[in-house]
């Protein structure tokens, strides 16, 4: 068997095992945060791929990063994604959307209204973030409400059905990878992030929340 022999991921057939990994390239419109034609450029170039792995994909107007990050929580994001897709299979090829909420690393600077990143504990991210005022280290964030959580799980359902509609294989390919919602995962899951305990996440094993967020998009899809 070689790389280049086909494959099979979950209900997607692939013409070769190559897999694209996720690369942010900084080619979404700033304000609208829409995926440009040159996004749709760098993707059908590489549509040979056995599967390309869109970039990080904010699901949440609360996970903004530097100028030129994509988000999918509108339906012009979704249009926008839609021509990215239709683009990448008329060139033969093959495309799934990563998913992700930035929580405590995103950009203070472009959030509306001043508002603070959200995380599962008010710990600071260690580093610094490319505000518009310049780097800046990582503000502390704001600790999450429990009851603040549901509504989290709904911006990835919500980002999942998007993602659906614009035709980008999440539903088939969220049976094989768990990319969807790794950052707040993580957030959520590892110590150095989290210190409460909340009565359903105990320290030993997976808390139910980040379960809900890996498979809402599914879910919602289904
Ligand atoms: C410019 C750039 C953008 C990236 N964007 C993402 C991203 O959007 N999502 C992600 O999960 N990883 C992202 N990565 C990480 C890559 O997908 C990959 O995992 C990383 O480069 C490690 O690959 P390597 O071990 O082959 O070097 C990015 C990496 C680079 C260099």
């Amino acid at each position: 068997m070689s790389l280049f022999d086909a494959g099979r991921l979950g209900l997607l057939t692939s013409p070769n095992r190559i897999i694209m990994a996720p690369l942010g390239r900084a080619r979404a419109d700033t304000l609208s945060r829409e995926p440009l034609p040159r996004a749709q450029t760098y993707d059908t170039q590489r549509a040979s791929a056995g599967l390309i792995v869109s970039e990080a994909t904010h699901v949440s107007p609360h996970s903004v990063s530097r100028p030129g990050g994509a988000a999918i929580h509108t339906t012009g994001q979704s249009l926008a994604w839609r021509r990215v897709t239709d683009a990448v299979h008329g060139a033969g090829g093959r495309i799934f959307q990563q998913l992700f909420h930035l929580g405590r690393k995103a950009d203070p600077g472009r959030l509306a209204g001043g508002a603070l990143p959200v995380a599962p504990s008010a710990i600071a991210a260690r580093g610094e973030v490319a505000t518009p005022g310049g780097m800046r280290p990582f503000p502390v964030p704001r600790v999450l409400a429990r009851d603040e959580i549901a509504g989290l799980v709904d911006e990835f359902r919500h980002a999942g059905v998007l993602s659906d509609g614009a035709g980008l294989t999440t539903r088939r390919m969220l049976r094989v990878f768990m990319s969807a919602a790794t950052r707040v995962i993580s957030t959520i899951r590892f110590c150095r992030s989290r210190r409460r305990r909340w009565p359903e996440a105990g320290p030993a094993r997976r808390p139910s929340s980040s379960r809900g967020l890996v498979s809402a998009p599914r879910v919602a899809v289904d």
